[in-house]
């Protein structure tokens, strides 16, 4: 199972020793969730905090997910900030088309997400188009929160979806993923990647919580 640490968990105090130890320890990336105030209630970080952990941390992935209403506007910067990933919202308001050709033409692979409160139709028929769909398993804005069941539903409706037409997308799954429940029960809806904030960086041992994700 690939996995991919929320660093929104993390100390950001001591963020690039956070990032390092779980990429050590052999997680895939680091998921880097970017809040506007506007999208969602909450703010993170933007553009500056990327650029300094992509400087310090050049071989590593960074799977941006952005939680901000006109996610097009960024994408430039975002890429050359140091995202490899960039991941954007259906409900962003923002043209589906034209914001996954801005994230291709950056350079980047092409995320879209969707909200617990939308439906899977929305997603489904840009799945020839983009690279990674990223299913909500909470209301994105803030970390530990418990798991929607119907979240299950949306990642085997996608993964039905992307075998009927024979893509090579990846599923990700973000929010309330833990090792003893809901990540199991992701890996069997058919998930590929799991998104993991407070179960990898508030366990005893990060490296070892990162090692049992990879092991499902
Ligand atoms: C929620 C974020 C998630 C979050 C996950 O808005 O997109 O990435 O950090 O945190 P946990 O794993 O604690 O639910
Ligand atoms: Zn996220």
């Amino acid at each position: 199972m690939k996995l991919s640490p929320s660093i929104l968990a993390a100390d950001f105090a001591v963020l690039g020793a956070c990032c390092r130890t779980v990429l050590d320890a052999g997680a895939d990336m680091i998921h880097y969730d970017v809040m506007d105030g506007h999208f969602v209630e909450n703010l993170s970080f933007g553009l500056p905090v990327l650029q300094s952990l992509d400087k310090a941390l050049p071989d590593a992935v960074f799977d941006v997910h952005l939680m901000i209403t006109n996610p097009r506007r960024y994408v430039k910067a975002f890429a050359e900030a140091g995202a490899d990933w960039i991941t954007f919202h259906v409900e962003a308001e923002d043209s589906i088309p034209d914001t996954i050709r801005a994230i291709r033409t950056a350079g980047c692979k092409v995320g879209l997400s969707c909200s617990p409160d939308t439906p899977v139709e929305a997603m489904l028929p840009w799945l020839s188009q983009i690279d990674l769909a990223l299913v909500m398993g909470v209301q994105p804005g803030q970390g530990r929160q418990t798991f929607l069941p119907e979240s299950e539903r949306k990642i085997a409706a996608i993964r039905a979806e992307r075998d009927r037409l024979g893509l090579a997308l990846e599923i990700s799954v973000d929010g309330g993923v833990n090792l003893a429940t809901t990540g199991p029960l992701c890996k069997a809806a058919g998930a590929d990647i799991l998104v993991s904030g407070s179960a990898v960086f508030n366990a005893p041992d990060v490296a070892v919580a990162v090692r049992a994700f990879r092991a499902l």
